[in-house]
């Protein structure tokens, strides 16, 4: 665990401009923050199949961090790194607190969520009807980057509602660059904050990624990383031609097993597994340890449950795991038995998961 304080150099002054912090963090693939999706066991499956992916932390609100369980809700294994934190929030002071607790924990990365469109987080005046207020954004950023050595990033929408993508992102952007920001991650569709449900939020808006290829031929010294509905590495590799970094939420979580080939195809590095099984099999002494904690089966492997799509066995592994792993006593021979229906993949299947 640690911080590497050593890759982080200080802030420096340009001008009026604070230049990104430097840092060694590569974000040219990213793993998305989903709530109750990407949790630590979630976190720690994803790095056993990719070394180099950025990994971020469901949301954690100010509040949860400064009154909370926090010890529980910023756990997170050393193996992750390097991983970033996800706050929500929109006060300056309490953003700094926690950045500053976030890198003692530490985290490799601070964002800050400027794109949940939820009825709470709109009530709480944050997430992505931020959008509308970009200078308070640009104090928010400003005062994390005070609070730390960590890179600051923001997650944020193309706009919410009837705002101009061009106007309301570019004004984003110039708040949060001017204040330090060391990326900017955009998800390349609207929030609509009336009428349309989170999840809904996530597909009804239409995309548009030429929006943000355009911000970045206007900014380009900032890190851009686009987000949005990217569904495999070919897609990947596409935006990489314009664009430093990508996002990948639902297609990595729902087929993690895409994950084996981030390293061989973006990073020209061997995969960490030559197939599924054998990173499933590497999951297996976590999961004793976890067991052994008093956590459930089923809060580690319902992660796993698509690792094997397309593979001979791949639907009774999920059945075993769905009607076994649930059980409150259930231990790791349950895990063993589902992992024993499934084929074992090739070093070939890595490849064709770039496909
Ligand atoms: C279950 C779920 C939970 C999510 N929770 C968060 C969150 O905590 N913070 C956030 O910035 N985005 C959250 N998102 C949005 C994703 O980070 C991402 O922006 C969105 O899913 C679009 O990317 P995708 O099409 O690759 O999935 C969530 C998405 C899903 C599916």
């Amino acid at each position: 665990m640690g911080t590497q304080p050593e890759l982080y150099a200080v802030p420096v002054r340009v001008g009026k401009k604070k230049t990104n912090k430097m840092n060694n963090l590569d974000r040219k693939f990213c793993i998305a923050p989903m709530m109750e999706w990407t949790d630590r066991h979630c976190r720690f499956f994803h790095r056993l199949l990719t070394r180099r992916a950025l990994i971020y932390t469901e949301m954690i609100t100010t509040g949860a961090v400064l009154h909370g369980a926090r010890a529980r809700l910023m756990a997170h294994d050393p193996a992750e790194h390097p991983v970033a934190l996800q706050l929500g929030g929109c006060d300056p002071q309490q953003l700094a607190e926690c950045t500053r607790i976030a890198e003692a924990f530490g985290y490799d990365e601070i964002n800050l969520n400027v794109g949940c469109p939820s009825d709470r987080v709109q009530v709480g005046r944050f997430g992505a009807c931020l959008m509308a207020e970009p200078a308070l954004v640009g104090d928010c950023v400003a005062a994390m980057t005070s609070a730390v050595k960590l890179p600051v990033t923001v997650k944020c929408r193309i706009g919410i509602d009837d705002q101009d993508p061009e106007e309301a992102l570019e004004a984003l952007t110039c708040a949060v660059e001017q204040a330090g920001v060391a990326a900017l991650i955009v998800h390349a569709r609207k929030a609509w904050l009336d009428g349309l449900s989170p999840r809904e939020n996530r597909d009804i808006p239409p995309l548009d990624y030429a929006r943000v290829y355009r911000l970045k031929a206007a900014h380009p010294s900032l890190d851009i990383v686009l987000n949005g509905s990217i569904a495999d590495i070919d897609q990947a590799l596409d935006h990489l031609g314009h664009l430093d970094g990508v996002m990948m939420g639902r297609a990595a979580y729902q087929d993690p097993w895409r994950l084996l080939a981030i390293d061989p195809v973006l990073f020209g590095e061997p995969a960490p597994f030559a197939s599924p099984k054998a990173a499933a099999e590497a999951l297996i002494p976590y999961i004793e340890r976890e067991l052994a904690r008093g956590t459930r089966l089923n809060a580690v492997t319902r992660h796993v449950l698509g690792l094997f799509r397309g593979v001979p066995g791949a639907r009774a592994f999920r059945r075993h795991l769905a009607a076994e792993a649930v059980k409150p006593a259930a231990g790791v021979a349950a895990f063993h038995a589902a992992l024993a229906l499934v084929a074992d993949g090739s070093a070939q299947m890595v490849h064709s998961a770039a496909a």
